[in-house]
C-alpha cells in the first residue's frame, strides 16, 4: 500500500490547532447556537424553559450538561419542518433517513450548510488519502439518504473528479471501476463486500484494481473486515461516520496514517458521551452513548441529540482533535441472549477468524422453548463448498463465538453466494421471536 500520508500544509490550520483553540472556538460557536436554536425553534424555546436554562447560562463548555437531549421522537413529533431554525425558502436542500417504522425524520441546509458539509467531508476524503485530481467512485445511494450526495459534493470540494454511480449494477460497478481508473471508492463495507465477489466472479484479481483507498460507514464494521479489505485489494480501507441528524457523512474520519479511530470534527460538531441509563455525561475514555451538538448549523441546529451509537473518546493523535472511538454497535441493535450482550460486529470479529468462510452473514434470533435463541447464517467460500469443510468451518465459528463472546448459537453455512448481499446498509439482524 502507497503512503497517502497528506501534507500537513494542506490540512485546515484548525485541525491542527492547540485544544485551547479549539475550545475557544466551540465555545463561542456553541454560544450563538443555542442562542440560534432558542430564538428560532419554538421546541428548543420551550424544552430549554421546562428545564430551567438559558442559552445564558453557558459559561463555559462543560455548561452544556444543563441542557435537555434531543430525541430522535422529537424529530418525528415535528415532521416535516417544526424544527427548523430558517423559514423554509432559506433551505437550499431536504434530505431525510427512513427509520424502520412511521414517518422519516427530515433536515434540512441552507447555502451555508451545504458548504460546511462539503467542507468537513472534503477534509475526511483528504484524511483519507484522498487527493486532488483523484477519480473518486460514489457508490453511496443518491437520493434522500445523505451518503451519495455528502460524498460528491465533498469530493469535488476536494477537486477530484467525481463519478456519481450510485449502489446497484454490480458488474457495472466493477466496469466503471476498472475503466474510469477510480483511485478511491466511498461505498458501505458490506457492499464492498459484494464488489469483491464479482471481481472475483469476473475473473479479475481485485488486488490490481486501481483503487488506493475506500472509504467506508454509515454502519458498524470491524478492524477484521479492514483487514480483508486492504489485504484483497491492496488498497487503504478507511472508516466515516456520521447521521443526517447532525449534518450526514463527515461528522467524524480516520487518518489514513494511523487508522486509530475517527477524529471527530470538533469544531463544528461537539460531542459528549453519556451514560445510557442515567443521562449523566461520563468522562472521555468511557464507554457510553455519543451525544453531539451542532456549533455553526443554520438550518437544522441540533442540540444534545442522542444518537444511540457507543464508543468512547479518546485524545487526538494524527490532529488535534478527539478521536471517537470504531462504534461497537447501535444500542438498538444490541441482542440480549440470555443475559448476555451480543452485538453484530463480535460476530463479524469471529467469522473473519475462520478459514472457508465469506465475510457475509445475518443473525436470525428464534425461540426455542421458553427461550431466545440465535442462529447465524453465513456461507462457505467455492473453495470450503464441500460437506465436510462446511462442517468443520461452522464447528470452529461456534467455538469462537462460544469462547469469545460467551453465547452459544447455531450455525448454517449456506453455498456460495446464498446470504443475500446489501446494496447499502446491510440488515445483519432478522427477528422471528415469537411475540406474545
Ligand atoms: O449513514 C450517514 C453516512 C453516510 C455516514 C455515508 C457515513 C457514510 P444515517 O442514514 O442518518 O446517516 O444513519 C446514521 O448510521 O447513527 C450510525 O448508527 C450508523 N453509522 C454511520 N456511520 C457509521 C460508521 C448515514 N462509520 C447512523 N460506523 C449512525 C458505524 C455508522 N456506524
Amino acid at each position: 500500500m502507497k503512503d497517502l500520508t497528506p501534507d500537513r500544509k494542506t490540512l485546515d490550520p484548525i485541525e491542527i490547532a492547540s485544544r485551547d483553540e479549539i475550545e475557544a472556538l466551540q465555545l463561542e460557536r456553541m454560544r450563538w447556537s443555542l442562542r440560534h436554536a432558542y430564538d428560532n425553534v419554538p421546541f428548543y424555546k420551550k424544552s430549554f424553559d421546562e428545564n430551567g436554562v438559558h442559552p445564558d447560562d453557558l459559561k463555559s463548555l462543560k455548561d452544556l450538561s444543563k441542557f435537555p437531549f434531543t430525541l430522535k421522537a422529537d424529530l418525528r413529533d415535528h415532521y416535516p419542518f417544526g424544527l427548523f431554525a430558517v423559514p423554509r425558502e432559506k433551505v437550499r436542500r431536504i434530505h431525510a433517513s427512513s427509520g424502520t417504522t412511521g414517518k422519516p425524520t427530515v433536515v434540512g441546509y441552507t447555502d451555508n450548510d451545504l458548504d460546511t458539509w462539503a467542507t468537513v467531508m472534503a477534509r475526511s476524503m483528504r484524511a483519507s488519502g484522498t487527493k486532488p485530481g483523484d477519480v473518486v467512485h460514489v457508490s453511496y445511494g443518491y437520493g434522500l439518504f445523505t451518503g451519495g450526495l455528502g460524498a460528491h459534493y465533498g469530493a469535488e470540494k476536494l477537486g477530484c473528479t467525481v463519478v456519481p454511480v450510485s449502489g446497484g449494477m454490480t458488474a457495472r460497478q466493477v466496469t466503471l471501476i476498472e475503466d474510469f481508473g477510480a483511485t478511491t471508492i466511498m461505498v458501505t463495507p458490506s457492499y464492498m463486500l459484494a464488489i469483491l465477489d464479482e471481481y472475483r466472479a469476473q475473473g479479475l484479481d481485485p488486488a490490481k484494481s486501481p483503487l488506493e483507498v475506500g472509504i467506508f460507514g454509515a454502519e458498524p464494521w470491524t478492524n477484521a473486515m479492514r483487514r480483508e479489505i486492504e489485504d484483497t485489494f491492496d488498497m487503504h480501507a478507511v472508516d466515516i461516520y456520521g447521521l443526517s441528524e447532525v449534518i450526514g457523512p463527515g461528522v467524524a474520519n480516520e487518518c489514513v496514517e494511523t487508522k486509530d479511530g475517527l477524529h471527530i470534527w470538533e469544531d463544528h460538531f461537539y460531542p459528549e458521551i453519556i451514560n445510557p441509563e442515567t443521562g449523566e455525561p461520563v468522562a472521555d475514555g468511557e464507554m457510553g452513548e455519543l451525544v453531539f451538538t451542532s456549533l455553526t448549523k443554520e438550518a437544522f441546529p441540533i442540540i444534545r441529540y442522542r444518537t444511540r451509537d457507543l464508543t468512547r473518546l479518546l485524545p487526538g493523535t494524527a490532529r488535534s482533535m478527539r478521536r471517537m472511538e470504531k462504534i461497537t454497535g447501535r444500542s438498538d441493535d444490541m441482542i440480549i441472549l440470555r443475559g448476555v450482550n451480543v452485538f453484530p460486529t463480535q460476530i463479524e470479529e469471529q467469522l473473519l477468524k475462520v478459514e472457508g468462510l465469506a465475510p457475509h452473514f445475518q443473525i436470525e434470533l428464534v425461540t426455542e422453548g421458553r427461550m431466545d435463541a440465535m442462529i447465524v447464517h453465513t456461507e462457505a467460500l467455492e473453495t470450503h463448498a464441500g460437506g465436510d469443510a462446511r462442517k468443520a468451518a461452522a464447528g470452529a465459528l461456534n467455538t469462537h463465538i462460544k469462547d469469545v463472546v460467551g453465547v452459544t448459537t447455531k450455525i448454517i453455512v449456506a453455498d456460495p453466494g446464498g446470504i443475500e448481499r446489501s446494496m447499502g446498509k446491510a440488515v445483519r439482524v432478522k427477528d422471528n421471536r415469537n411475540k406474545s
